[in-house]
């Protein structure tokens, strides 16, 4: 069952596109200029005592400047994790706002800060919290669950917060209990996660801009002429590519299954961001971007975050010399999102995550 209907979603399609239309890129650097800014971002990473947590969607040079540096570039939910155990005073960001605001959450002590403040998610954007609570309350006897990809204030209204590696895990613990769930915001992966356990679940009407495009028609027209390749999806996908998809799971999920596959061409239907530490990884196989919408899509650059690409070198050096662009969460809305934050680090450090596939 979803709760809103598509003049909703279109909405919040709308509010994305304009959010797109108001957010300006930053400029290129030359190759001279690249090392100054890196050596430079290197210095004021030691002497300022931080750490660089990358997402995989994030520009390669910015990955690689983490583990350079001794800092991380993973998923969602082992930036979380690495960020707490840092031994760092300053983490800084690279990816989006919920990543930032998960980190400053889980370290109230380190100060976090990130390449720009605007980098947000669709997820996010469209599940407020004035509309989310409301509907919870309307639920008393449900327990809510929310993706990662969502507001401190949305965190603090949940019981569990879960990332996508996770998400199945929890759910069918939850179901074993008996519990009737609230799932929000991705409606793909709520769908997935519903169809895959048969829980009691509520869904929330929101998708990720990048890949609610991938399309199922042009992934098998693709699989026709790769008849070899596997394709790998991350489940924020529509329920019909995940159909075609031989394995389903996190980005982390995605690569490990990549590396121990014994297929050459693999079809890949997440975040081309990706594909840096794909190659990386698995060298000597052929990585090929899932098909999307092309022209009609609602992101600008298809396959690609448009938000995570907002993070540049240029941006992570002003952050780190202004010490600007830090993230602040309200005290009494952290001390509550922390509460389901730290019951999903608890369950994974006690659950092997699975990856799920055919494959
Ligand atoms: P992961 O948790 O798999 O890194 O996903 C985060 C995300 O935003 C995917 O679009
Ligand atoms: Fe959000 Fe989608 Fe970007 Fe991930 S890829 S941060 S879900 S908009």
């Amino acid at each position: 069952m979803t709760i809103f209907e598509t003049d909703k979603l279109a909405s919040d399609t709308e509010l994305v596109r304009r959010y797109l239309d108001n957010a300006q890129p930053s400029a290129d650097l030359t190759a001279a200029d690249t090392e100054r800014v890196i050596d430079r971002i290197k210095q004021l990473l030691q002497t300022r005592r931080a750490k660089l947590v990358a997402h995989y969607y994030v520009a390669a040079e910015l990955q690689e400047l983490a583990e350079a540096t001794g800092g991380f570039v993973g998923d969602s939910l082992e930036m979380a994790r690495f960020g707490r155990d840092a031994d760092a005073d300053i983490l800084v960001v690279a990816g989006v706002r919920f990543m930032g605001e998960s980190a400053k959450i889980l370290s109230p002590d380190k100060r976090v800060l990130m390449p720009t403040l605007e980098a947000t998610c669709s997820l996010d954007i469209a599940c407020p919290i004035d509309r989310f609570a409301p509907f919870c309350d309307a639920h008393p006897d449900h327990t809510v669950v929310v993706y990662a990809n969502t507001s401190a204030a949305v965190k603090a209204r949940a019981d569990w917060v879960v990332t996508s590696s996770i998400a199945l895990d929890v759910v069918e613990y939850l179901m074993e209990q008996g519990e009737q769930i609230i799932w929000a915001p991705d409606k793909h992966l709520g769908n997935y996660i519903k169809n895959t356990t048969g829980a009691d679940m509520l869904l929330w009407d929101a998708a990720c801009v990048v890949h609610e495009e991938f399309k199922a028609r042009g992934l098998l027209d693709m699989r026709a002429l790769y008849p070899d390749a596997a394709v790998l999806a991350h489940p924020e996908s529509p329920e019909a590519v995940l159909a075609i998809a031989d394995v389903i799971g996190s980005t982390t999920q995605i690569i490990k299954a990549a590396m121990q596959l014994p297929n050459r061409d693999i079809i890949v239907a997440t975040d081309k961001g990706i594909f840096h530490k794909l190659q990386q990884l698995a060298p000597g196989k052929n990585f090929i971007v899932a098909p999307t919408a092309g022209n009609d899509a609602t992101c600008r650059s298809c396959a690609h975050c448009p938000w995570m690409g907002m993070n540049s070198l240029q941006r992570l050096l002003l952050s780190l010399e202004r010490l600007d662009n830090e993230i602040r969460v309200d005290a009494g809305i952290a001390e509550r999102a922390m509460v389901p934050l730290q019951r999903m680090l608890d369950f994974a450090a006690q659950n092997q995550l699975k990856v799920r596939g055919k494959a």
